[in-house]
């Protein structure tokens, strides 16, 4: 996996300073033929070396044999960052064990080729950045944690997130949305943020950052705490010790009790 990540990973930096046409596959859901090509490439190589291996990626979908092993394959994510020439985005992989009805995420591998940084876990043996274990930060209390979140590209308009960022933002030191779902959960694992979470993140996006999360030793749920599966929709990770402050949080937000205002820009005093 980390030879896949790291061929792939030096394509699409060709392909970023080559500089790209956009294309769209929804309103502002971007999509360059950096994913294509990386997404062909991680595929070939798959094919070559676990032939009988099914794969799910983002712009191909699912090839379903019902095989043993399932990759989960995010060939770019941060692609709205990547062709803006915003230098966030990574190639995101995750392996699956399925046996019965028993399916278990065991390895995981997230390259970010701009800073050269390869996040790695495997089920039971910790998680590496470079090959050097981290864990999550041990910050236990929210008001000085710093955590992130994101802002889906499709269905913008029902998306409730713009109220937890309000109100996540005046109880921390701040929210930071780098538009990388994959490197924002690597960053949990590593310690540089406390927290993350996002609505409607798909298998793709998180196979691979929820693995590394965990394995640093962090938790991850949904958003009333409830276990995290790959079709969840939810994704709240955190360092664990302020878990449950963001989940009395979201609890609140949900519940529109004792929520910040939003102050009014028509009334707001200028000068
Ligand atoms: C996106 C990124 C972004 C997140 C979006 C995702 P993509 O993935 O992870 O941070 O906010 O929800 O769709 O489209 O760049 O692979
Ligand atoms: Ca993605
Ligand atoms: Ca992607």
């Amino acid at each position: 996996m980390i030879g896949i990540a790291r061929e792939v990973g030096a394509l699409i930096l060709e392909y970023f300073h080559q500089g790209l046409k956009i294309e769209y596959k929804g309103d502002a859901d971007l999509v360059t033929a950096a994913d294509r090509a990386s997404e062909t490439l991680i595929r070939k190589r798959i094919a070559e070396q676990f032939p009988a291996h099914d794969v799910l990626g983002e712009e191909q979908g699912l090839n379903d044999r019902g095989a043993e092993y399932r990759w989960y394959v995010d060939p770019l994510d941060g692609t709205t960052n990547f062709a803006h020439g915003y230098p966030v985005f990574c190639v995101s992989m995750a392996l699956e064990r399925r046996t019965g009805a028993d399916a278990k995420r065991i390895a995981g591998v997230v390259y970010d080729p701009t800073r050269d940084e390869l996040f790695t876990a495997e089920q039971g043996k910790g998680a590496h950045l470079n090959g050097k274990p981290i864990r999550v930060s041990k910050i236990a209390h929210l008001k000085e944690c710093l955590v992130a979140t994101g802002f889906p590209s499709h269905k913008r308009h029902k998306n409730p997130n713009i109220f937890f960022y309000h109100q996540i933002t005046l109880r921390t030191h701040g929210v930071r949305r780098a538009g990388s779902a994959a490197l924002d959960l690597c960053c949990v694992a590593c310690g540089r943020f406390d927290g993350f979470w996002e609505f409607n993140l798909n298998p793709w996006d998180t196979a691979a950052g929820v693995l590394i999360v965990e394995e640093a030793g962090g938790s991850v749920t949904r958003f009333d705490g409830s276990g995290f599966q790959l079709d969840s929709r939810e994704t709240l990770a955190s360092n664990g010790l302020v878990h449950d402050a963001l989940l009395a949080e979201f609890k609140q937000i949900f519940e529109g009790r004792e929520l910040e205002a939003l102050p009014d820009p028509r009334t707001y005093q200028r000068s």
